[in-house]
């Protein structure tokens, strides 16, 4: 397997930058998620590693060498897509088989990494079937055999999963997962799901309008959003958020001031920054009495193992609490006094949408 590095790589298609300076490596035997919502260009980034997509600018290499100029075939990668493309005339033996005959792999060898690839997907079973008698599921992991039967240095999936039901992908997902783990495989993996970002990934990259926000572990990225996007991109429910003017005090938002942690406070001195937003995750709130944010009930939503309390600000915001299914549950106008975890505040700078608090 090998690493794959992408320097400054920009893609227009008319008045239209799809992937804008684009500059990342994705080590050897990494699994990398490429995150964004619809039309950021994560498609087009994957094509162009793929050579199906021209760069208009910048230079891609895989291994150690640079591929602007080799062709989609020469390149040793293997593309999985949302549709799996499977020949429909052909049985799953013969579609897994198709790349090691049209790479003219002897006839004798082709056999058994067939089968191999078969059995690592719990294939074996369907070898004689053609793709219109197996479930969604099966054909995604027979897409999945053909990609890893030649062995290729990378590996590059473009939401390969969306096309599954919500159980189904769970268990996908996790072979998947563990797939990559026993070929020591290098995978970049485009999804605009932020549950499959945060499970799968060693590192995730979100994307918006072409541009590159933040790279890094998914619990760093949650942890420490770079910027506003990725802090309401990241995170389910999402990150509360309130705009204010920053004042000796704190935040002041309306007629109330939030004080901050003195090292968010101080850094956002430093910068200068006069209007900030400051973030918080739901489950950093909680609900007591003496807290120093009034707020009235407006849904509880009991999933289970948790409750979200959405709730109304007084200049009627909104805001989300998490809370464990165990703590008692606030009723329905209700108004009640939230906290923050000091500890857990973000702060951005609100012009230019920039975490200020290192
Ligand atoms: N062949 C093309 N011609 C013109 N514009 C294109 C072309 N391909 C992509 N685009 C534009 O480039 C931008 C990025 O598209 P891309 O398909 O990479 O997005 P994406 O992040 O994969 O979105 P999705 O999650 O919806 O698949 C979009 O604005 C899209 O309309
Ligand atoms: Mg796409």
């Amino acid at each position: 397997m090998s690493r794959v590095a992408l320097e400054g790589v920009t893609r227009k298609f008319g008045d239209v930058t799809a992937v804008d300076n684009l500059t990342l490596e994705i080590k050897d035997e990494e699994f990398l998620v490429l995150l964004g919502p619809s039309g950021c260009g994560k498609s087009t980034a994957l094509r162009m590693i793929a050579g199906l997509e021209d760069p208009t600018e910048g230079t891609i290499q895989i291994g150690d060498r640079v591929v602007n100029d080799v062709e989609p075939k020469d390149r040793d990668i293997a593309m999985v897509f949302q549709s799996y493309a499977l020949y429909p005339h052909m049985t799953v033996e013969r579609n897994i088989e198709f790349p090691l005959k049209s790479r003219n792999v002897p006839k004798e060898d082709r056999a058994g990494q067939v089968l191999e690839a078969a059995r690592m997907l719990d294939l074996e079973p369907f070898l004689k079937r053609k793709p219109a008698e197996l479930s969604g599921g099966q054909r995604q992991r027979v897409a999945l055999a053909r990609a890893i039967v030649r062995r290729p240095q990378a590996f590059l999936m473009d939401e390969p999963l969306s096309n599954l039901d919500a159980k189904l992908r769970v268990q996908t997902r996790a072979e998947l997962i563990e797939l990559q783990r026993r070929l020591l495989a290098t995978v970049i993996y485009v999804t605009h799901d932020q549950v499959e970002a945060m499970t799968m990934g060693h590192r995730i990259a979100i994307m918006e309008k072409g541009v590159l926000q933040q790279v890094g572990a998914p619990s760093d990225v949650y942890a420490k959003p770079a910027n506003l996007f990725v802090a309401r991109f990241i995170g389910n429910p999402p990150m509360n958020t309130v705009e204010g003017d920053l004042t000796d005090g704190g935040l002041r938002v309306h007629e109330l001031t939030i004080p901050l942690p003195d090292a968010a406070a101080g850094a956002a001195r430093q910068a200068g920054v006069r209007r900030a937003v400051l973030g918080i995750r739901p489950e950093h709130l909680s609900i007591g009495t003496d807290g120093l944010i009034a707020a009235t009930v407006t849904v509880v939503e009991a999933l289970g193992h948790e409750r979200h309390v959405i709730c109304r600000l007084e200049d009627d915001q909104m805001i989300i609490v998490r809370q464990p299914s165990s703590d008692p549950s606030p009723s329905e106008g209700e108004t009640l006094r939230l906290s923050a975890d000091p500890e857990h505040v973000h702060l951005f700078d609100a012009t230019s949408g920039q975490r200020v608090d290192g």
